[in-house]
C-alpha cells in the first residue's frame, strides 16, 4: 500500500523563499514527491480546507492568511507518510516546535506557521482531493 500525505507551504513560507528548503527536508527524510502545484487559492477553497475550524475565533484571520499569496501544495509519498511528515514539520505553534523541525527552525508565531501537513490518513485523502485532480492523486509509475 502506497501511503501519502498532503503538505502545503503557506503564503509566508513561499514569500520567504522556503519552498526549496522545505522540499529538501522531505527528500532528505526519504519521501518521494508525487505532485506539486503553486497557486493562489480562493476563499472558498481555504474555507473548505479548514472546514473543521469554522467556529474558531481565528477562522477569518486564517482564511485571510491562506489567501494572501501563492501556496505550494504537494503530495508526498512514503512509509507512515502522515506521521513522518508531522514529525519533520513540528508542533502547530512554532513557539513549541523543536529545533530541527520546519516550524521550529523557520517560524515565530502560530499565526504564521509556514507549512501545513495532514493530521490523519482521512484528512490526507480529503485534502488531496480538494487540491489535486484524480490523476495526481493516483499511485505513480515507478521509474527507478
Ligand atoms: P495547520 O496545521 O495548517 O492547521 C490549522 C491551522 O490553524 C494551524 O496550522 C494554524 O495556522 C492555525 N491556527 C491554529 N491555532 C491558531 C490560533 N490560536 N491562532 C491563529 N491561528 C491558529
Amino acid at each position: 500500500q502506497v501511503e501519502q500525505t498532503f503538505v502545503m507551504v503557506k503564503p509566508d513560507g513561499v514569500r520567504r523563499g522556503l519552498i526549496g528548503p522545505i522540499i529538501s527536508r522531505f527528500e532528505q527524510k526519504g519521501f518521494e514527491l508525487a505532485a506539486i502545484s503553486l497557486r493562489t487559492i480562493d476563499r472558498q477553497l481555504a474555507e473548505q480546507h479548514y472546514g473543521e475550524l469554522r467556529e474558531k475565533p481565528f477562522f477569518g484571520e486564517l482564511v485571510d492568511y491562506l489567501t494572501s499569496g501563492p501556496v505550494c501544495a504537494m503530495i508526498w509519498r512514503g512509509r507512515h507518510a502522515v506521521e513522518n511528515a508531522r514529525a519533520i514539520i513540528g508542533r502547530t505553534n512554532p513557539v513549541e516546535a523543536g529545533p530541527g523541525t520546519i516550524r521550529g527552525d523557520y517560524g515565530m508565531d502560530i499565526s504564521g506557521n509556514i507549512v501545513h501537513g495532514s493530521d490523519s490518513d482521512a484528512s490526507a485523502a480529503r485534502e488531496i482531493a480538494l487540491f489535486f485532480n484524480r490523476e495526481a492523486a493516483s499511485p505513480p509509475v515507478h521509474l527507478f
